[in-house]
């Protein structure tokens, strides 16, 4: 079987390291990677290939930025001549971003199985750029591959057929068991001065992450919310890895003052490792992110999400997750409660193992022709 796996994005490139790592375990099977390049600078592309071992990739579209439109359309016109030259017998697509359509869109048009990782989840909110690739991506691929069981709903209520959909649990969980002790290792926290000698004397903070475009890209929103974040870095400080895309908005809206000194601390985006062990060992994160709302889930850490919707509902029924708006007076009372009383660890949602990759690839051996 040849298998040609693509990566586009910061959240791609975390799930596609266990695949790889799994795949080249088969003898009878042959990976060959594909960056679109939707993601390019260092900090967002080259640190994440370093830190989660994959492998340089076979072929890179360098698409970059640009609207969705071109985004879309360009990976799409760049990824065709790639799938007619190497012919593989299935393409391999992971997550929601502009990538993930693109290649299964192109793919499923030249007749080559798609198969989807991370597939039928629904936020059911479709002003999210992400639920439109989600929905799209799930119709033209023929292998769904599912983390939760709402996923798996979700694609039945839009008439995806059963023997399509398989339940294999979280890849992200594979990578994270696989690093957690190497992230640990990596000396994060000691040099923020977040840890002195060793973890006996850790200090507490809250871990902060924003990037959908409906929080950021709003100017007004993006000062309630950091507004309601200096408060809170008062009582415990905050760190801000802060994303491109929020930088940018920042600036824009005239708020880089908030991202200057002050009790919540911003700084580069940083690497998985580095990333992971802030994480896990958090008092409290705040997130509009969708993977970290299945990694603080995975490592029992409380999670505040800062959206009116998720599609990942396992991770409030099960896991450490609230989903608390952007309100900043709502805001305020969820973390201050977390804060004073914390919170029991709630349970991690079965198949979150770390074997999601191997059961990928043994359904893809026995069935891909
Ligand atoms: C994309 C995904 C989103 C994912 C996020 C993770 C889509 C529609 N969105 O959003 O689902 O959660 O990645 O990070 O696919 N930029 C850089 N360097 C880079 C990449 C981007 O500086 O390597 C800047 C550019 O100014 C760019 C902006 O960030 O215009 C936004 O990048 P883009 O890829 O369009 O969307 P993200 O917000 O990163």
């Amino acid at each position: 079987m040849r298998a040609l796996v693509v990566a586009g994005a910061r959240p791609n490139f975390v799930k596609i390291s266990p695949l790889l790592r799994a795949f080249r375990r088969y003898r009878d099977v042959e990976t060959l990677l594909v960056h679109t390049g939707q993601h390019y600078s260092k900090a967002m592309s080259a640190v994440f290939f370093r830190d989660l071992e994959i492998p340089l990739p076979d072929v890179n579209l360098e698409v970059g930025s640009g609207s969705h439109a071109r985004q879309t359309g360009e990976v799409m016109k760049r990824f065709e001549p790639v799938v007619g030259k190497f012919r593989p017998d299935v393409v391999v697509v992971v997550g929601d971003v502009n990538s993930t359509l693109a290649c299964a869109l192109t793919a499923a048009k030249l007749c080559v199985p798609a198969a989807h990782v991370e597939a039928g989840l629904r936020s059911f909110d479709r002003t999210m750029p992400e639920e439109i690739n989600r929905l799209l991506t799930d119709q033209v691929s023929d292998f769904l591959f599912a983390t939760e069981p709402s996923a798996v709903r979700n694609l039945r209520r839009e008439g995806i057929p059963g023997r399509k959909i398989h339940l294999v649990g979280n890849i992200m969980v594979d990578a994270l068991r696989y690093y957690l002790p190497r992230a640990t290792r990596s000396g994060a926290r000691q040099r923020l001065g977040l840890a002195v000698g060793g973890n006996r004397k850790a200090k507490d903070y809250i871990l902060l992450t924003l990037h959908r475009p409906s929080n950021v890209d709003d100017g007004q929103r993006l000062r309630q919310i950091l507004r309601v974040v200096a408060r809170l870095g008062e009582h415990c400080p905050v760190i801000f890895p802060v994303h491109p895309r929020t930088r940018k908005q920042a600036a824009a809206a005239g708020l880089d003052a908030m991202l200057r000194g002050g009790s919540v601390r911003a700084i580069a985006p940083l690497g998985y490792l580095q990333f992971l062990d802030l994480l896990s060992r958090a008092r409290l994160v705040l997130t509009d992110s969708g993977g970290i709302q299945e990694e603080t889930t995975a490592l029992g850490i409380p999670c505040l999400t800062l959206r009116d919707n998720t599609e990942r509902p396992i991770t409030v029924t099960m896991g450490t997750n609230q989903v608390v708006g952007t309100d900043p007076e709502r805001i305020w009372r969820a973390a201050t409660r977390v804060l004073e009383r914390g919170q029991s660890r709630r349970r991690v949602p079965r198949l979150w193992d770390g074997r999601t990759a191997e059961r990928i690839i043994r359904i893809l051996r026995r069935e891909v022709r």
